[in-house]
């Protein structure tokens, strides 16, 4: 269709994918076999089908056990490589990448043997494709504040490729405020500096997430639109909400693509883009985010445009970079 054509040919950047939610069932049965690791399922079909989610922690119960059969240096690095040849074909020409280390420091894998792994893909995608990108560590907010800064203190010997953290997982009960302290440490250090909020979870975790942790962007948000006051204050702080539609259908914030709120976000003037979170998991990659989307909620040819260009605007990307890219 003409929505396809156009955005398959957008350049666009990616602000919201979890490297470990890019594992597809084939890689993850392949790296079971290679590293002996038992996983409860006995086929590629029979892992797609337990992909069947009423929220978001039933979805963060099977992503944790895929995790488990990255062990290697290799495996983090082939991950990471698989899901940058699916963005390179998706004409992706930036990504920001989130990681979850606790979720393999956890099982005692080294931090360095994580970041090693993705980073070496992330620089041949670099010197291949001219593809550029950014690192955010996240941390898991079901575990606790110490953990958090324990993750942080690991994460020192590799600041030199972090530039940003986050917060995911369970958000209902795991507010932001539970991590202000350690995000007030990580402003200090001078990283960047975001947060999943509104996804399930109410509009006040947003203004905590602004007011206590000090985002620099907004992960999902989609619940600020229950408050007309938030929505006002996030328009004039032109915040960008990494809006993932395909992410929202599949764990049930919204039951059918139609009535998805993106072209009510760029309506209302929000700073909206448009990512794939956890695209093994979600059925679909970016370009699929932005034509099922298109196609359910009737975006314009400029609404699309629209989108690709915040993706840019709302990068950490250097900010003559970003105008040079618009
Ligand atoms: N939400 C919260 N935590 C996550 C997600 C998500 O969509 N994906 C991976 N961790
Ligand atoms: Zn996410």
């Amino acid at each position: 269709t003409d929505i396809a054509a156009l955005v398959a040919r957008l350049p666009k950047a990616e602000l919201h994918l979890h490297i470990e939610g890019s594992l597809e069932p084939e890689l993850m049965f392949d790296l079971a076999q290679r590293n002996g690791i038992a996983i409860p399922y006995a086929s590629v079909e029979e892992i797609r089908a337990a992909y069947e989610f009423s929220n978001l922690q039933d979805f963060l119960d099977i992503y944790y056990v895929g995790m488990n059969v990255l062990q290697t240096e290799q495996d983090f690095h082939d991950l990471t490589r698989a899901y940058l040849q699916r963005a390179h074909a998706d004409n992706v020409r930036h990504v920001e990448l989130f990681f979850d280390p606790q979720g393999h420091t956890d099982r005692g894998i080294a931090f360095k043997t994580v970041i090693d792994g993705i980073t070496r893909a992330l620089d041949d995608a670099e010197a291949e494709w001219g593809m550029t990108h950014r690192l955010i560590l996240c941390f898991l907010r079901h575990l606790s504040e110490e953990a958090a800064f324990e993750t942080l203190q690991q994460a020192m010997p590799h600041l030199n490729r972090i530039d940003g953290v986050g917060l995911d997982s369970s958000e209902m009960g795991h507010p932001p405020s539970k991590f202000a302290r350690v995000f007030a440490k990580v402003g200090a250090l001078g990283l960047k500096r975001v947060a999943h909020a509104g996804e399930e979870g109410p509009p006040e975790y947003v203004y905590e997430a602004l007011d206590l942790l000090k985002v620099d962007r907004l992960d999902h948000g989609n619940r600020a639109l229950e408050d007309s006051a938030l929505v006002d204050r996030l328009v004039a702080e032109k915040m960008t909400l990494t809006v993932c539609p395909l992410s929202n259908l599949r764990l049930c914030g919204v039951e059918r693509l139609e009535d998805h709120p993106m072209k009510r976000m760029l309506d209302l003037g929000l700073r909206a883009t448009c990512n794939s979170d956890d695209p093994a998991y979600f059925g679909g990659y970016v370009n699929d985010n932005y034509v099922r989307t298109a196609e359910a909620v009737g975006l314009t040819a400029d609404d699309i445009i629209e989108l690709a260009r915040n993706s840019f605007r709302g990068s950490f990307l250097e900010p003559d970079e970003i105008e040079r890219r618009l």
